[in-house]
């Protein structure tokens, strides 16, 4: 429940819960199928759209896929496109490209694709004139904070990108300003961990021991 009459007090417990939250986010590509409970989608939307925007524009656009031929068309795209990416892979590391799971389109309960809409009147256009892509990063943001809502609620949420932004365009119907983001697999995982997924399976990427940051 949101407390809006004074300012919260974000004590010691909860900067150190948001900093748990933050390791143990993970993209999440192995659900159960367990349905998530009534509501839960909405309530969730609605945490996404407390995200900063530019110019307070708001350009994000969530469309909640439930019909299953347009799942299965979605699914489609993404084995296409996934193989495409299978076959540019290096001799040696194809092998392990093809045995890791990138989406959890088979069993994820819900389906949502976030896109942003180039021509929102919203905002008046503030800001985007001299980067128009801060449409796309306030999206990106909103999507973020979905994902962080989710997993208080022990929900997880996977992000699909080896998808094809026009097909899924087209597929879903949508207004031609909206601009793919992401599609969003979402449910109970059926494991837990702290460490990233692509890690945990050898695709010799780590985090960074320290962040790359620069003083001038
Ligand atoms: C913009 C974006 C696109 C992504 N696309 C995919 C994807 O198509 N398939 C996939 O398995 N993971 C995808 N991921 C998840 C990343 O692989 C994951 O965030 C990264 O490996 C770190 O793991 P973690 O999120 O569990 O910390 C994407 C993440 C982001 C932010």
């Amino acid at each position: 429940m949101l407390t809006l009459d004074k300012p919260p007090t974000f004590d010691a417990t909860l900067r150190a819960g948001l900093l748990d939250l933050l390791a143990w986010r993970r993209d999440v590509r192995a659900f159960k199928t367990d349905p998530l409970p009534p509501g839960t989608v909405e309530r969730l939307i609605k945490a996404a759209c407390l995200a900063p925007s530019v110019g307070l524009s708001e350009p994000w656009r969530f469309v909640v896929v439930d019909n299953p031929a347009l799942r299965l068309k979605v699914r489609s795209n993404f084995e296409t496109c996934n193989a495409a990416a299978l076959a540019l892979q290096d001799d040696s590391r194809q092998a392990l490209y093809a045995r890791l799971k990138l989406s959890g389109l088979d069993k994820a309960p819900v389906h949502i694709a976030a896109f942003a809409d180039s021509e929102c009147e919203q905002g008046h256009g503030l800001g985007r004139l001299t980067m128009p892509k801060a449409l796309d990063y306030s999206v990106a943001i909103a999507i973020h904070t979905l994902w962080l809502a989710a997993r208080l609620e022990g929900i997880g949420l996977g992000w699909v990108s080896i998808i094809n932004p026009d097909a899924i365009t087209a597929t879903l119907d949508v207004p031609a300003s909206w601009r793919f983001i992401g599609y969003l697999c979402i449910g109970y995982p059926s494991e837990e961990h702290h460490v990233p997924a692509l890690q945990r399976a050898g695709w010799d990427e780590r985090r960074a021991p320290a962040c790359r940051i620069l003083y001038r």
